[in-house]
């Protein structure tokens, strides 16, 4: 992979960048900057070199249409203030950008064009819609790790039209993957949860060779309680994913890794509201899950306590709402006392993960922190990534 370091003379030239600022939005406020702050260093390289940067990035999953709320107008203010620079965002349609339309003046460093994912030719890879992305500059540069699992236009395709170079924070984040899932020591446990059960539980499978234990807790916890037939009320789930959980456990059997769920869990009548604690053949049909229970806390840090390696993605409850937060606290407090005597390596990864570990000022107590979620559970199954790939 040839890295933006590699690039020949950068001076003037128009630099396609696309970035990874899908940053967690409330009220249209950023409520965590870790994505925006670990890219900047790139940003700097490049400024310093001269370039002319057009940012690219997608917030959300607005599924080619034109949402408001994920603009990337609070981003791009955000950059301002962080590079001391003046940055237009562009809203006028992608499409209908020219080249030479980029830059006003000599002086201007920086534009942001808005949200990709306003249009469906990016989730596409839509070869019509890259090559239009790659018209607009000299050189395009991938520093967006966590979104090199999809392969989508302006991370895919568009390598096919253009010079391309991995930034700076991608190299930083393979190297470190590679690092630990090389010399990685058993018992290894894996802790996934979030609220992206369709893009993870596909993944599980994969893991389970690699893993001794994998405790599932989050979103995807909810379609497993459902399965062993338990009522999940108005909780989040996935449809369709009876196959795959009877899958998971069958191939769980054979290969001697242990899966994890929850004992017990938090309800709440709604996303804002107290939480109550609940055993599984109790939960009504207006409830909503919303964290693990004590009696899974419990059993989630015996298991780290046996455990040498920890890799975490996806928090355990909604820990948004301080009443649902308990749970993924817990278990960080539990994983950061083993880090401090140095008897487990730990490793975590995702955007809400990393808010969530920020908000207790904990991203210091683990061994690495990745700012990928998907791409970090992509990249543990051992494939190889289409971002990845394209830029080899
Ligand atoms: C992420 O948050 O993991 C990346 O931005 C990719 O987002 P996606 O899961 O919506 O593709």
């Amino acid at each position: 992979m040839r890295s933006i370091k590699d690039a020949p003379n950068l001076n003037q030239k128009k630099v396609l960048l696309r970035l990874d600022l899908n940053v967690p939005l409330s009220n249209g406020k950023i409520t965590d900057t870790t994505r925006i702050d670990k890219i900047l260093p790139t940003i700097n390289f490049l400024l310093k070199n001269e370039a002319k940067i057009i940012i690219l990035s997608h917030v959300g999953r607005p599924k080619g249409k034109v949402v408001n709320e994920l603009s990337l107008k609070p981003i791009c203010e955000n950059l301002k203030n962080n590079l001391n620079q003046s940055i237009r965002l562009i809203s006028k349609n992608i499409k209908e950008v020219k080249s030479a339309d980029l830059f006003d003046n000599r002086d201007e460093k920086i534009v942001i064009l808005e949200n990709l994912r306003f249009y469906e030719e990016e989730e596409k890879n839509d070869k019509v819609f890259a090559k239009h992305l790659a018209s607009l500059a000299d050189i395009y540069v991938n520093d967006a790790f966590s979104c090199s699992h999809r392969a989508h236009a302006s991370i895919f395709e568009i390598t096919k039209f253009i010079p391309s170079y991995a930034g700076l924070q991608l190299n930083l984040e393979i190297n470190a993957l590679t690092k630990i899932t090389s010399e990685i020591q058993r018992p290894i446990t894996c802790i996934i949860g979030g609220s992206k059960i369709s893009s993870k539980i596909n993944i599980i499978k994969n893991l389970i060779a690699k893993f001794d234990n994998i405790i599932i807790v989050g979103g995807m916890a909810n379609n497993i309680l459902k399965y062993k037939g338990y009522e999940i009320g108005k909780s989040i789930q996935e449809n369709n994913c009876h196959k795959i959980i009877e899958e998971i456990f069958s191939l769980s059997k054979k290969k001697s890794c242990r899966m994890i769920y929850p004992e017990d869990v938090m309800i709440g009548k709604d996303l804002n509201g107290l939480s109550e604690i609940k055993e599984l053949d109790n939960i009504s049909k207006d409830e909503l899950i919303l964290d693990i229970g004590p009696k899974t806390i419990k059993a989630i840090n015996l298991l780290i306590e046996e455990s040498s390696t920890i890799l975490w993605n996806g928090p355990a409850g909604y820990f948004e709402n301080p009443n649902f937060a308990k749970g993924s606290i817990e278990i960080a407090k539990k994983i950061i006392e083993k880090n401090k005597n140095n008897s487990i390596y730990s490793v975590v990864g995702g955007g809400d993960t990393v808010s969530l570990l920020n908000s207790i000022g904990a991203t210091s107590n683990f061994n690495f922190v990745s700012t990928a979620g998907g791409a970090f559970l992509e990249y543990l199954e051992g494939k190889e990534l289409p971002g990845i790939k394209a830029l080899n």
